[in-house]
């Protein structure tokens, strides 16, 4: 069935969006990536070449796997090239209002068998579902950033997702070389309920000086042998994405280790998210 499919759409090339269209890519499927306009989609290709670049130089692919990964994938703006796509992956920014938008021209556009999937980490994956007339062919497929390192992808089925589907899920998981897990659509899923938390317990610590931002990471890569530290993770994931975690597991659980670090809200209302906006809790500028 998994094998089958002509073509992969994933809609949204930003840092999550770019890593999946590769992922898919060098796992063999023919990908079409959408965004709202041609500067998005210079960008998210641009992203997309460099690391198939990165990829080549190190010489994890040869340059005939490279011209061949490059020849499978599709760039355009308009939603409607995704008429014949098997499956389709949703990496838009974590705003309902655009999710909407994005799922009612996919449920319009999309055959019907075609199955939704929303990388979603912050917003109900029920909701998104119950806003289409196929929920049971929506589900979440959650990747970790970086998406083409990370070898992590969450499986995430609702009360409206049909077995079929998040078996075809997980499939395809498997088949783009990442470990599986399926889990249910509540807030945080598993890895980020677990993971953000860690992260918000970091900045509060160091708002409330306990160390430098180098030592509270040291002391984790050294004591616990992570490969980075809270707070570069944080820079890595986005600022934006923790804060929309932990506010969603405060929203959900109403438990006091839920609440946000007060310096984490302003720094994303500064608009310091961390390596995409070049500076966080680390200048990457
Ligand atoms: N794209 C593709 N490949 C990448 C990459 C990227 N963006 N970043 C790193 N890599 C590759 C490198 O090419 C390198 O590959 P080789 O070993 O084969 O040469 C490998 O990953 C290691 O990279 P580096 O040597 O440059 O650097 P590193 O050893 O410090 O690793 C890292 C970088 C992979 C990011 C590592 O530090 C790491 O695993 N960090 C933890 C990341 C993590 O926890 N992610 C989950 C965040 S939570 C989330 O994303 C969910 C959410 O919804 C918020």
């Amino acid at each position: 069935m998994v094998q089958e499919f002509k073509k992969v759409g994933v809609v949204g090339l930003g840092t999550m969006g770019a890593g999946i269209v590769e992922v898919f890519a060098r796992a063999g499927f023919a990908v079409t990536g959408v965004e709202i306009d041609d500067a998005a989609l210079d960008r998210g290709r641009g992203h997309l070449e460099k690391s198939l670049g990165k990829a080549l130089g190190k010489g994890k692919i040869t340059e005939e796997e490279h011209g061949a990964i490059l020849a499978r994938l599709t760039f355009t703006t308009s939603r409607e090239d995704l008429r014949d796509a098997d499956f389709v992956v949703e990496a838009v920014p974590e705003r309902m209002d655009i999710k909407r938008d994005v799922f009612a021209d996919l449920d319009r556009i999309c055959p019907p068998g075609t199955i939704l999937a929303t990388n979603t980490s912050s917003l109900s994956v029920t909701e998104i579902a119950a806003l289409t007339t196929r929920p049971d062919k929506v589900v979440g497929l959650h990747f970790f950033n970086p998406a083409p390192v990370m070898k992590l992808a969450e499986v995430v089925g609702t009360v409206l997702t049909a077995p079929g589907t998040i078996q075809i899920a997980t499939e395809v998981a498997k088949r783009i070389g990442k470990t599986p897990v399926t889990v249910s659509d509540r807030a945080g899923f598993v890895a980020n309920a677990l993971l953000v938390p860690y992260i918000n317990d970091a900045v509060k610590a160091y708002e409330r000086k306990y160390a430098s931002r180098e030592e509270i990471d040291a002391s984790v890569t050294a004591a616990a042998g992570l490969p980075m530290g809270p707070l570069a993770l944080a820079d890595l994931v986005g600022l934006d994405v923790c804060l929309a975690v932990m506010d969603v597991l405060w929203d959900e659980f109403r438990e006091q280790r839920y609440v946000a670090a007060p310096l984490l809200r302003r720094m994303v209302a500064a608009g310091l998210l961390g390596r995409k906006s070049g500076r966080g809790f680390y200048d990457h500028s």
